[in-house]
């Protein structure tokens, strides 16, 4: 039996899951319960109903694992990975920082440790650190670690005073405004996208900035053929295997090929079998400091689900939603029985393709819902989100107009919209990927052409 296999039979045997960060390498998907960035793995996190979570990541997110589910084990492969940029704050010099400027709330970026959240009063992640400092209300926010997420907020919100921690991520901040003009002249058709880690002069000559599921997301959405990506060696790995398993036709070329977390990278396939075997390197935090520190990621829970808690109001015709409960993504979406508008918070509709993709039964629920007055114009100007009232803008999805936040990533559509989506889906991949010989390819496309 092959260390995939043993591995795989393990978790069984423990019910266990294991969570991996989209920067390791990336052979571990093959073990992997989800593969993602750190909001969404925070969230598998605290969702899941596993006796054991062994993290494929970094210390501080092993750590956040296990203060949103405390009562698991959360097993870390290499006990030493830990994140440069973490270990440049901690109690100390946060409390001075806090202390030459007081009263004024505290963003903790989740790379920090539980000790420095503790002492934080919100968390964010590079997904919703736009969300997550509107949302405090606050006209001056203090924001730790890290300075270029930090500016980079700043930006997008002008009317708010970021004031920020010297911090940075020594890996992204290796990429050069000099990489970015030799790659515009290198690859003159591609698209460069960065990490908001990147500093500033990378930032503002890259055609799009996002966090990791951002960057991934983009590119799906993308028309172009060719993009160079400012982050860690990870994604591009998995947007290549991907475009080529999905035929996308594209192509990721790596901005510079040393941008490789070494941290990331200790986790290895051997690593964690011993680990999940031995059920060592278990994540422990001190009581007191977690019930602080998880005020501070529940804060963030609660502020990029706040319309989970309340009505939501149809940006589309102003009838209240009816919320319906997907199985499938473990979620509440919101549909407007009157003219058909569906919204989903920010990450559902990606949920919605991984459950297409996984070929699972899907959002039967939305299909059972019919609108009284379907919708005809979704192409509305100024619309704002239901979540965080930020603009909505119109994106392309596989042929389907619908239209995002800029700031959460929230999605509006229309029923009949999401049913063609999800047919298109089903036709384009699931259904031709699923079929395996050429007597198969002509039943299915019988099937589907008629
Ligand atoms: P994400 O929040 O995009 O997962 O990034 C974490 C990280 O460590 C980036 O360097
Ligand atoms: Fe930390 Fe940078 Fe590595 Fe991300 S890439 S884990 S911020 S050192």
């Amino acid at each position: 039996m092959d260390l995939i296999d043993k591995i795989n039979k393990l978790k069984k045997e423990k019910n266990a899951i294991i969570l991996t960060h989209c920067y390791q390498n990336v052979e571990i998907d093959e073990v992997s319960d989800y593969v993602g960035d750190s909001l969404f793995l925070s969230e598998k996190a605290a969702m899941t109903d596993a006796d054991i979570i062994l993290f494929a990541g970094v210390y501080f997110m092993a750590q956040s694992a296990k203060l949103l589910s405390p009562n698991k084990k959360v097993l870390l492969p290499e006990i030493n990975s830990g994140c440069m940029m973490a270990d440049m704050i901690n109690v100390d010099n946060l409390k001075s920082f806090k202390e030459r400027y007081p009263n004024i709330p505290v963003v903790c970026y989740i790379n920090s440790t539980a000790e420095v959240k503790a002492l934080c009063d919100v968390c964010c992640t590079s997904s919703n650190a736009i969300e997550v400092v509107k949302n405090l209300n606050s006209d001056k926010v203090l924001f730790v670690p890290d300075n270029f997420l930090g500016k980079y907020v700043q930006q997008q919100l002008p009317e708010i005073e970021i004031i920020t921690f010297n911090g940075f991520c020594p890996i992204h901040q290796r990429i050069r405004l000099e990489e970015v003009e030799a790659a515009r002249k290198n690859y003159p058709n591609a698209l460069i996208l960065a990490h908001p880690e990147c500093n500033q002069e990378v930032a503002k000559n890259s055609d799009f900035i996002g966090s990791t599921k951002e960057i991934m997301e983009y590119v799906i959405s993308s028309d172009a053929r060719q993009f160079v990506i400012a982050t860690e060696k990870g994604v591009v790995d998995r947007l290549n295997r991907d475009s080529k398993k999905f035929n996308w036709g594209k192509e990721f070329i790596l901005i510079n090929e040393n941008i490789i977390c070494p941290d990331m990278k200790k986790n290895t396939l051997e690593g964690i079998y011993n680990t999940l075997l031995n059920e060592s390197n278990e994540i422990t935090i001190d009581d007191e400091v977690a019930k602080n520190a998880v005020k501070c990621i529940d804060k963030m829970f609660e502020i990029t689900r706040a319309y989970d808690l309340k009505k939501v109001i149809c940006p589309l015709c102003s009838h209240e939603m009816k919320k319906v409960f997907v199985d499938e993504i473990n979620a509440n979406i919101d549909v407007c029985e009157e003219c058909g508008g569906v919204f989903f918070d920010y990450g559902e509709f990606e949920h919605i393709e991984f459950a297409l993709e996984n070929n699972t039964k899907c959002i039967d629920e939305i299909d059972s819902c019919e609108a009284k007055t379907p919708y005809k114009n979704v192409f509305v100007d100024n619309l704002t989100c239901p979540s965080c009232q930020s603009k909505m803008v119109k994106i392309e999805k596989r042929g389907t107009t619908i239209l995002e936040c800029e700031a959460c990533l929230s999605k509006i559509s229309v029923l009949p919209q999401i049913k063609e989506y999800r047919q298109k889906y089903i036709d384009d991949e699931v259904f031709i990927n699923s079929v395996v010989n050429d007597s198969e390819i002509i039943d299915a496309l019988d099937l589907l052409f008629g």
